[in-house]
């Protein structure tokens, strides 16, 4: 019996997850493990706010519930856990899950697709184990494993029928990369790379993939005899230095039992074909439409150094800081990134929010199966890799977006960089590097878990608000009114709609800076009470200099978070937290005319 991290009912790692594009989906992720956690949605175009990165932390007992579109292609996505510096351990215990999604064009394209009959998951990993069977987990000394694990499963076999299979392939590992192929070295055809299907099937007999890269396959056993067998192999002997797993030795920190050499995978037996078995490989699948390098309007190159002694691996010469923005894009712009790797050691680089397209390395020319959508890469030492995107539709000054290696050792120890995407770079550096905005920035991130302090008023409305008495019970939006600010006036139509939707299971009470509560309210008819506070009092409790701040209290007073400015994204949140505290499913607020990205409105007038 192993200790194991797991979601839902599984004992390690979790349900797959299987949507359809176009749907509005919601997640609610409730922590049940004894230290804080994330749940990432790797690949998927969705606003940051909902991302799941560092940022958007889960503690002990909470539930966070994010809610998106699916706008991705029909792939193979996967969630895991990505909390700064705790992501190796959560993974190593065996957090994560797939998540496939599926679409129209894909479904009209005859493919195996019968989930674990010819459509069949292969999720990659490795563990070392004490003595007591227990994972061997102590950071960087244990980043390759000495046993594969294929979907948790130690020696994993699995029969397949006499037909056109689908393998989805995930490299969940923390270190290694797999170079895949087939013990008789048949010839196998990739169909997707991780962000959907590639135009047509790519022949090969080899496919390196590297840790959060995912593939699909098409394997033909009609062919094979019933009863005979076949494995999924990696070949990772005779690789080149630099190429994870090609350390030789089997004691740490660099050494494994799998390292440098050839090993099962998967054992596939061949049973009897299915009724509906495919049984031709599809000429064509989709026709995609790339970035083009004369579409790019904005370049850059991002610097993998560090990883000589005493230096860990860092983007541009810094590691990792929740509060340092490696790069700030424009929302619509098509980018061209270079990723060079003048270190020691080769590294799987991943960017949050985009697909992109390779279109060159320093190494030769781009793979056959490095030809589709891609969000990961391999960056082999002392090379270059150069990609296309189109960083479309979600814009946030506040809420940013993560790039980092995938090796969860290297992206723990500073291998990681946060961008974010908005409307005007210019007027976004304006507003970040003032001081007000940090000020504020600041004072939001301290006040969350922490006790809110109570204060009694009389409001606007006559009526005696006394926060302790009413955060008992309920949850209670405060929001921080400056007197003469037009965003304020705008953002209180936004809190009435809240007051309006959520009725008696929330209580959204309004803060001013002024004693004219009563004339600010005649003049903005608010749905909410507002109290008076011209001496700051109150404000100053909550750090809440200027508007437009908002607090979120849950039942029992303490305070779940504090947000500097309003916005689409805030709101949406807002909205459906305030849905789980108070039991009842989220209410749509239409968040229309509100700005895409939160904002303190104010600061420049
Ligand atoms: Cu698979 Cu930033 O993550
Ligand atoms: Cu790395």
């Amino acid at each position: 019996t192993t200790a194991t991290y797991a979601y839902n009912d599984e004992s390690f790692w979790g349900p797959t997850v299987i949507v359809n594009q176009g749907e509005e989906v919601q997640f609610n992720v409730k922590n049940g493990l004894d230290e804080p956690t994330t749940a990432h949605w790797h690949g998927m175009h969705i606003p940051a706010i909902m991302d799941g990165g560092p940022h958007q932390l889960v503690k002990p007992g909470e539930t966070w519930s994010p809610h998106f579109t699916i706008r991705n292609n029909a792939g193979t996505y996967w969630y895991h856990p990505h909390a700064h510096e705790t992501t190796q351990k959560q993974l190593t215990y065996g957090a994560g899950g797939l998540l496939i999604v599926r679409d129209a064009k894909e479904a009209s394209l005859n493919l195996p697709r019968t989930y674990g009959v010819d459509d069949i998951p292969v999720v990659m990993t490795s563990r070392r184990f004490y003595m007591n069977d227990q994972f061997s987990f102590e950071g960087d000394n244990d980043k390759y494993g000495d046993y594969e694990l294929v979907n948790g499963t130690l020696d994993a076999e699995f029969t397949a029928p006499a037909q056109w299979v689908r393998l989805r392939i995930l490299n969940a590992e923390i270190e290694r990369g797999y170079n895949l192929g087939f013990s008789d070295n048949r010839t196998f055809y990739q169909i997707a790379t991780d962000g959907g299907l590639v135009d047509k099937p790519v022949a090969l007999k080899r496919l390196k993939l590297m840790v959060g890269e995912r593939t699909e396959i098409l394997v033909n056993l009609g062919a094979d005899k019933v009863g005979s067998s076949v494995d999924l192999m990696c070949f990772n002997s005779g690789q080149m230095f630099g190429y994870p797993g090609q350390e030789p030795g089997t004691s740490r920190p660099n050494g494994s039992y799998l390292n440098n050499r050839d090993f099962r995978v998967l054992h596939l037996n061949v049973g009897p074909a299915t009724a509906s078995a495919v049984t031709a490989l599809p000429v064509a699948l989709v026709k995609n439409a790339f970035p083009k390098v004369s579409e790019v309007t904005k370049s850059r190159t991002v610097n993998i150094l560090g990883g000589e002694p005493g230096n860990a691996f860092n983007f541009d010469g810094k590691g990792y800081s929740m509060h340092q923005i490696g790069q700030v894009i424009k929302l619509g712009a098509t980018e061209k990134w270079t990723i060079q790797n003048s270190q020691v050691f080769g590294h799987s680089f991943h960017i949050h929010d985009v697909q992109f397209k390779i279109i060159a390395r320093s190494d030769g020319p781009v793979a056959g199966y490095e030809q589709g959508w891609k969000d990961s890469v391999y960056v082999p030492r002392n090379e270059s890799v150069t990609f296309l995107a189109k960083f479309d539709d979600f814009a946030s000054n506040t809420d940013a977006f993560m790039y980092h290696c995938h090796m969860a050792n290297h992206e723990d120890g500073g291998l990681m960089s946060q961008f974010v995407v908005v409307k005007d770079p210019v007027a976004y550096r304006r507003w970040a590097a003032h001081p007000v905005t940090a000020a504020m920035a600041k004072a939001a991130n301290r006040s969350a878990g922490t006790v809110a302090a109570s204060f009694v008023r009389v409001a606007s409305t006559g009526a005696r608000v006394d926060l302790a008495a009413v955060s008992a019970i309920k949850p209670v939006v405060l929001y921080f009114i400056e007197k003469d600010c037009p965003c304020s006036k705008e953002a209180a139509r936004y809190m009435s709609q809240l007051q309006r939707e959520y009725g008696e299971k929330v209580a959204v009470v309004g803060v001013i800076n002024a004693s004219s509560a009563a004339q600010w309210s005649a003049e903005v008819k608010p749905a909410f009470p507002v109290v008076a506070d011209p001496s700051l009092q109150i404000a100053k409790e909550y750090g809440a200099k200027r508007s437009v701040y908002t607090t979120l209290i849950a039942p029992g007073g303490r305070i779940v978070k504090t947000y500097a400015g309003y916005g689409q994204g805030m709101l949406t949140e807002l909205s459906s937290k305030i849905a789980r505290m108070a039991a009842v499913s989220p209410r749509l607020i239409a968040t229309d005319g509100a700005p895409v990205a939160l904002t303190s409105g104010c600061l420049f007038r």
